[in-house]
């Protein structure tokens, strides 16, 4: 495959670092969530400025339950502040959003929200922006695995029909039509995927920053895609 200089697509970020920067700071936790939170806000913005197709963050993890109860509530208090904040403006920016994870066990007042956010931006053409809430990737590969489970003792679905496709038809991203991440950026300086899209990431390209999420310009967005834009992607193949 020839070196391709081509922007990408779909792009993912692990949101890392609001603690320690909080922390640095002598702060409260949420006060870093709420530093994150604006640094999303720019993020987005940017995305949608430079024509990105997809956007999807990694905003709150399955695992990230055994927090303190002040801090997973200082989390869902800044989400419902996101919302009510800029909507409107997502809205008015052609973007739509989507939430991966499984969000039906949240209590109604972000429930509600997060229903009212899907369905008025639902036919937005623009930037495509996945908030990964409740988000884990080894639950979401169970619910694919159950969902071939049943369709095929169902008589659905026959063997020789599980594939690659059906199967990811069956996660958060397949239901929704989106394409596999061409990049992946961890900010904090942690090199791992802490359960983040594992099926999904299989060849994307990854990059990590010391950068602390709330410190993550978009100016350091765009070295980041110049410098991917010049990375080999072979895909197991080669010339
Ligand atoms: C990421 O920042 C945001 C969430 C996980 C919600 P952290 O809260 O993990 O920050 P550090 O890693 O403790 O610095
Ligand atoms: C991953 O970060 C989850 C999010 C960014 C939402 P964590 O801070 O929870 O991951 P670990 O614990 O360092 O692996
Ligand atoms: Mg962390």
């Amino acid at each position: 495959m020839a070196k391709e200089k081509k922007f990408p697509k779909h792009i993912a970020m692990i949101m890392d670092g609001n603690g320690r920067w909080a922390t640095n700071r002598g702060k409260s936790r949420v006060f870093g969530h709420n530093a994150g939170m604006k640094a999303m806000k720019n993020i987005v913005k940017h995305c949608g400025d430079i024509g990105l197709e997809y956007l999807t963050v990694y905003a709150f993890s399955t695992e990230n339950w055994k927090r303190s109860q002040e801090e997973v509530s200082g989390i869902f208090g800044l989400l419902i502040k996101y919302i009510d904040s800029e909507l409107a403006s997502l809205h008015k920016n052609n973007v739509r959003v989507n939430i991966l994870g499984d969000f039906s066990i949240m209590e109604d007042a972000v429930k509600n929200r997060l229903e009212k956010t899907i369905e008025l931006t639902k036919n937005n053409s623009g930037l495509i922006f996945n908030i990964a809430l409740n988000y884990g990737s080894r639950a979401e590969i169970l619910m694919a695995a159950k969902s071939l489970a049943f369709d095929y003792k169902n008589n659905l679905l026959k063997g020789d029909d599980i594939n690659e496709e059906e199967f990811s038809k069956r996660l958060f991203t397949g239901i929704l039509d989106i394409p596999d991440p061409d990049l992946v950026i961890r900010t904090s300086g942690e090199i791992r995927l802490s359960n983040f899209l594992m099926w999904q990431l299989a060849y994307s390209e990854m990059a990590f920053t010391d950068t602390l999420w709330p410190d993550f310009k978009p100016e350091e967005l765009d070295e980041i895609i110049q410098d991917y834009m010049y990375r080999e992607r072979r895909f197991g193949g080669r010339l």
